[in-house]
């Protein structure tokens, strides 16, 4: 009897939790499906590249990547960029050598350059960095089904501007629903049209801000197809050992359990 009333009272919370999720708190975090997410999800190769040019012609002018290495574009399960063009892509930095002391053109071996002028937090860990979902209450537990919501956090700050502005102490702050407290300092960073993809992808502040979100959380974690994969083998490896053993343990005592109906 308790049990059945504990299993009801569990399966109402667990079916309930995103429906809370969308009522608790006043941040509003949109769920955007991105094509990395699940046990089988794969980075969507000509996503990234349309997110590192969104990242490169808009986002760069403030906020620095200082932790990728700009090699990691060629690398398998990133944008997939030949080496080639990657080492044109790196000669539009300019670095300062770390043993010549000389500035020079940055080279596939280089990191991003951070960039700290315009007081933007750098985004080479931000996916990472900030849940979207925090519900119900505050546990989390929402987290198990969609995932921390790191992308999603940054599409909902990229789409959340209310379109208010104001003034405080000779700053200027946006509103915005996604972002905590509901005002922040980053203007409205995109608009439609803002980037021509070369694949003829539509640049809608929606689109534009997807892909960049999907660039930033392979920035953040290049290594998640990888890691993936090497689960699925274990798994598979487990199986295999678990039907072995079985088939070991039934051998093993065949004879005895033999034994007691003789
Ligand atoms: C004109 C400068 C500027 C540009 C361009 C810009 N940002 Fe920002 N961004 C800022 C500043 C300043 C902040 C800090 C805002 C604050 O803390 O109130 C910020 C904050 C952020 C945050 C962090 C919010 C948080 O939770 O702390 C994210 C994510 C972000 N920007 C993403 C982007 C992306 C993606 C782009 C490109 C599409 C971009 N920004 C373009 C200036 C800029």
């Amino acid at each position: 009897m308790f049990r059945k009333i504990a299993l009801t009272a569990a399966s109402v919370l667990v079916l309930a939790a995103p429906v809370w999720a969308e009522t608790a708190g006043e941040q509003h975090i949109e769920d955007v499906d991105f094509a990395h997410e699940g046990p089988f999800g794969r980075f969507d190769q000509f996503q990234l590249q349309r997110g590192l040019q969104v990242y490169t012609e808009v986002c760069s002018g403030c906020h620095g990547l200082k932790f990728v290495p700009i090699r990691s574009l060629s690398d398998a399960g990133g944008p997939g960029i030949p080496e080639d063009q990657v080492r044109a892509y790196a000669k539009q930095f300019t670095v300062t050598d770390k043993e010549t002391g000389e500035d020079r053109e940055g080279l596939p071996t280089d990191n991003f350059p951070a960039n700290t002028g315009a007081g933007a937090p750098d985004l080479s860990l931000m996916a990472k960095a900030r849940a979207g979902f925090h519900g119900p209450y505050g546990t989390g537990i929402n987290q198990l089904v969609r995932g921390m919501g790191g992308p999603e956090y940054i599409v909902s700050i990229l789409t959340g501007y209310t379109g208010e502005e104001k003034e405080e102490f000779g700053s200027f702050f946006y509103e915005n629903k996604a972002f905590p407290g509901g005002w922040i300092a980053m203007a409205p960073p995109l608009s439609d049209d803002q980037v021509t993809y070369a694949d003829g992808h539509p640049a809608t502040v929606h689109h534009m801000a997807e892909d960049v979100a999907s660039f930033l959380m392979w920035a953040a974690e290049p290594k998640l197809m990888a890691r993936k994969d090497a689960g699925f083998v274990s798994v598979i490896f487990l199986a295999i050992l678990s039907t072995l053993l079985f088939l070991t343990n039934k051998r093993i005592w065949a004879s005895a359990k033999g034994k007691k109906h003789a």
